[in-house]
Order: C-alpha cells, then sequence, then structure tokens
C-alpha cells in the first residue's frame, strides 16, 4: 500500500489555511517554490494547445510567465488568494487571463475536453482529494492535450522522509502534507506514463508531466 497522508484536509481547512497565508504567501512561498513555478509553466508554453487551465492558481504568482499565445483559466477555493490573483492581473494588464472562478478543482463546472493542458502547482499536496483532482483534470483536458503537476512529494528514505512525517500532523495549520506521495495522486499506471523531472531546491520538488 502507497503511504497515504496522516490528516486528510477539508475544503473548509483549506479555505481558512489560505485566508491566513493570502496576505504573506508571496513573502513566504514565492522565492522557495519560483523555480517549480517557472519550470511547469515553461512546459505548458512549450507544448501545443492554447487553452490553459491552472488549478490552485493561488495569488497568480504564476500568470505573468506564460506566453501571450496561451488563454489561461485560473480557479481556486479561497477567496482571499484569488482576490490577490485579480489584482496582479489588473496591476500588470495580463491580457492572456480570461477568467479567474472560485471553483473547486475536485469538481468544476467545465464541459469534458474543455482544455488543452492542466496544470496545478503546489496544490495536489493541498486538495482534500487528490485522486478525485486528477481524475477531473483528466475530464477536463481534452485527448492529446496533458496534465502538469508541480509539487513536493514524500522522500522514500533518508532523513527528509523522517522529517515529513514528524510534520504531518501539522498539514491543517500549513495548509499542505509534507507527507504526500505520489501514490496518493495517480493511479499505477498512470504513474507509469508519466514523466519525473526533479527541480530546484535540491529536488524537494518534481516536475510531473502526463499525456491526456
Ligand atoms: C500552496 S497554494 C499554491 C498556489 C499557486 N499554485 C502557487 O504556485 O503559488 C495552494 C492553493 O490551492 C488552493 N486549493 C486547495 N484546494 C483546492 C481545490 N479543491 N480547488 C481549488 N483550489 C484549491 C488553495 O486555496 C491555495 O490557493
Amino acid at each position: 500500500m502507497p503511504p497515504s497522508p496522516h490528516t486528510a484536509l477539508s475544503a473548509d481547512a483549506v479555505k481558512l489555511a489560505y485566508r491566513r497565508w493570502a496576505m504573506v504567501y508571496d513573502a513566504v512561498f514565492g522565492s522557495i517554490s519560483s523555480f517549480g513555478r517557472r519550470c511547469a509553466v515553461a512546459e505548458a508554453n512549450r507544448l501545443p494547445g492554447q487553452k490553459v487551465l491552472e488549478v490552485g492558481v493561488g495569488t497568480g504568482l504564476a500568470l505573468p510567465s506564460y506566453n501571450l499565445d496561451k488563454r489561461i483559466t485560473g480557479i481556486d477555493l479561497s477567496t482571499d488568494m484569488l482576490k490577490r490573483a485579480r489584482q496582479r492581473v489588473q496591476r500588470q494588464n495580463l491580457s492572456n487571463v480570461d477568467n479567474l472562478f472560485e471553483m473547486d478543482a475536485e469538481e468544476t463546472n467545465f464541459e469534458s475536453g474543455s482544455f488543452d493542458i492542466a496544470v496545478g502547482m503546489f496544490v495536489a499536496s493541498v486538495v482534500p482529494h487528490p485522486d478525485r483532482l486528477f481524475a477531473e483534470l483528466k475530464r477536463v483536458v481534452k485527448p492529446g492535450g496533458h496534465i502538469l503537476f508541480v509539487n513536493h512529494f514524500l522522500a522514500q528514505k533518508g532523513i527528509r522522509y523522517h522529517v515529513e512525517r514528524i510534520m504531518a500532523p501539522a498539514s491543517k495549520s500549513l495548509g499542505w502534507h509534507p507527507d504526500f506521495s505520489i501514490e496518493s495522486l495517480l493511479p499505477p499506471e498512470e504513474l507509469k506514463q508519466a514523466t519525473l523531472q526533479p527541480v530546484h531546491p535540491f529536488g524537494l520538488f518534481t516536475l510531473v508531466s502526463l499525456p491526456r
């Protein structure tokens, strides 16, 4: 059995956590995660297809990095994070951002096959049910499209494994699962098809790319 997160976050816990984090999110997490975010957006920019869904768009840190020929729809559960994303779009005049919706990425309102690419950056270990997130992204991305994640996944062994296990009970206040395993997100047959690429800092994060 794959290791599973000790503490599941509910949607309400996510909203509460990110209400607290919204004000300081960019300052606290912006730079440590910037390389992973840049790698994921670079990959999205390289892939064919125009219509991109960014799930868990947060404060919109990645939005300015998409090529102008990509049309972006961002969704998030947190009103407070989205408010900052909207301010960023306005401030930087990001004309390729079509929509920012308050919506659950596990159960969206989009029709099947609405997007060419779905991107989830540092969100897979936050959503209450990562398996439902993946199933929903498969539904809304058209066949021939791509699904990208960048995330921290539980180390397989060593000091990091033990530290992440010890941190796990703090999931609720952190707003993410330090002990999140890739097997909680992807079924074995999908994992076989995925390309995994460690990214800085120190391979702490992984870029996951999956053909749909
Ligand atoms: C760690 S932040 C990442 C934000 C952004 N992707 C980034 O790279 O900075 C996780 C975000 O996912 C959002 N989130 C968590 N569960 C969600 C869900 N089920 N549907 C949509 N957004 C969700 C949170 O509100 C938060 O804004």
